[in-house]
């Protein structure tokens, strides 16, 4: 968006949803009145409901739910996460443009946003279904000083944070099936991938990315993932802002990063318990070595999951699918 867009919606911002004269606003941008027009025509074309009233001015009536760059920048509640931001109409997937873009020394914090995925990837190399408009499909590129080994712990931290998130601005509390999957119902609105560059003992950097089921009605998933997924419109009954949320999850994200790095990982494991599904219950782990089934009786302090088969042998889950 260029610039003068820019002062335009931060304006139209003040005004708390009031009206701008075109002259103010010609006055503000050093520009014609032609100008102004083309600016509030350009805005329209981007989504913006505009009214004009003669003698009034103009206002804006209803904003798109977009996510790009202006609309997470502007109240973005962070130091470093999300403040270096690419946003794409589509890509292929933004784990690998913030691979890239790791790997060409962007910081940390720098995030890639989507608004659609053509190959969204999931966990065990499964496709994640990201169409155009509805969802948030984003990658995080982290660097922090930590053993290859520590690294399951801030995926679980990712997870409390989008719970914390969906809680705040929705005001529904999701459950997190081990170890990132948010379901509502029982079905699920997030899915959580990983990745890490690392040598033997250090993490060059991390990839998080995060994908949510947002807006997208029941119609709006294949058939095959119906009984599945939900998205959190489904469950609230109306839209929900995906530029608040993103916004929410990096501030969240920001606050328990900061926690875990100062204190480790103890109170980042009482809050992913607070908000477990798969605790106390029976579960089937399929592991790469074989299928363990028992109770999951707890998180261990590193953050794997531990399983107690009913003779009492007890086993640590470090990957694996949960049912
Ligand atoms: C899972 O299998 O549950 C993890 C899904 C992760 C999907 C997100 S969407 C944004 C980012 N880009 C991808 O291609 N995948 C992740």
């Amino acid at each position: 968006m260029n610039s003068n867009k820019q002062i335009l919606l931060s304006l139209f911002n003040e005004t708390h949803g009031g009206f701008l004269s075109g002259q103010q606003i010609a006055d503000q941008l050093g520009c014609s009145r032609t100008a102004v027009w083309k600016h509030i025509e350009s805005l329209r074309e981007d989504g913006y409901e505009i009214e004009a009233i003669r003698n009034k001015g103009y206002r804006i009536v209803e904003r798109p739910n977009g996510v790009k760059e202006y609309d997470i920048s502007t109240g973005l509640d962070t130091t470093k996460l999300g403040q270096n931001y690419f946003y794409y109409d589509t890509v292929a997937s933004t784990q690998k443009i913030a691979h890239e873009l790791a790997q060409k020394g962007e910081p940390e914090g720098t995030l890639v946003l989507a608004d659609q995925q053509q190959s969204g990837r999931g966990r065990m190399d499964r496709p994640w279904f990201s169409p155009k408009g509805t969802g948030i499909w984003m990658s995080l590129i982290l660097r922090p000083r930590l053993l290859p080994a520590q690294t399951p712990q801030l995926t679980l931290l990712t997870a409390v944070a989008v719970a914390q998130a969906i809680e705040e601005v929705t005001g529904i509390t999701p459950s997190i099936k081990w170890p990132n999957d948010l379901l509502i119902d029982g079905k699920k609105c997030t899915g959580i991938l990983t990745e890490l560059q690392a040598e033997s003992d250090q993490v060059r950097y991390l990839i998080i990315g995060i994908g949510i089921n947002v807006n997208q009605v029941k119609e709006d998933f294949p058939e095959e993932l119906r009984t599945l997924a939900t998205s959190l419109k489904m469950i609230k009954g109306q839209e929900i802002s995906r530029a608040k949320l993103v916004q929410e999850i990096l501030k969240r994200l920001e606050r328990l990063y900061d926690i875990y790095l100062m204190q480790g990982f103890k109170p980042i494991k009482l809050l992913w318990e607070s908000y477990a599904d798969t605790l106390g219950k029976i579960i089937k782990a399929k592991t790469m070595h074989g299928t363990i089934q028992g109770k999951a009786i707890g998180l261990s302090d590193e953050g794997v999951l531990m399983v107690e088969e009913i003779n009492g042998t007890q086993h640590k889950i470090y990957s694996a699918d949960i049912s």
